[in-house]
């Protein structure tokens, strides 16, 4: 057992976790956060992203006690109060899901994504959203209404951060 510190959604905790203990597991058996889902444990379907010191992450991937001190968001932390974060809202406007199982790790790498290209100054496109999302697997959707969810995301983050016209 290691005793680990984390702010997770903006609240701390303090917990003796075993060395052995993944981030996905302590996260939904310990904090009982069930919305990051697990679809493979192996790294690849993406279901289990979450965000560490603001960068997503498989939470499959990583042991909780190597995150002490670490900031995790989890996609219960999004939303503001009742309001959902722009990527959410998207995905609801857009019918991007249909079992919904992939969905919290799809709006985690969709937020990540969009916030890492508008750092660089650079366009998400399309093509480049297909591409980002190779380690997010859908099985139901076929990805079209999640690339345009994104899209359509990243264009509301932008205009709400744009300045205001003088009238
Ligand atoms: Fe982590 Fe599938 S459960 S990548
Ligand atoms: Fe079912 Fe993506 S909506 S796996």
């Amino acid at each position: 057992m290691t005793n680990v510190n984390l702010t997770v959604n903006g609240k701390p905790v303090r917990r003796d976790v075993p060395d052995t203990t993944l981030l996905s597991d302590f996260l939904r058996e310990d904090l009982r956060l069930t919305g990051t889902h697990v679809g493979c444990d192996t790294s690849q379907c993406g279901a289990c992203v979450v965000h560490v010191n603001g960068k997503a992450v498989k939470s499959c991937t990583a042991l909780a006690v190597s995150l002490d001190g670490a900031e995790v968001t989890t996609i219960e932390g999004v939303a503001q109060g009742r309001e959902l974060h722009p990527m959410q809202a998207a995905f609801n406007d857009h019918h991007a899901l249909q079992c919904g199982f992939c969905t919290p790790g799809m709006i985690m790498s969709g937020i990540d994504m969009v916030n890492r290209y508008r750092a660089a100054g650079k366009d998400l496109d399309a093509e480049t959203i297909r591409h980002e999302l190779e380690g997010n697997i859908c099985r139901c959707t076929g990805y079209h209404n999640i690339v345009r969810a994104i899209e359509d995301a990243a264009a509301r983050i932008q205009g709400a951060d744009a300045p205001a016209h003088a009238a």
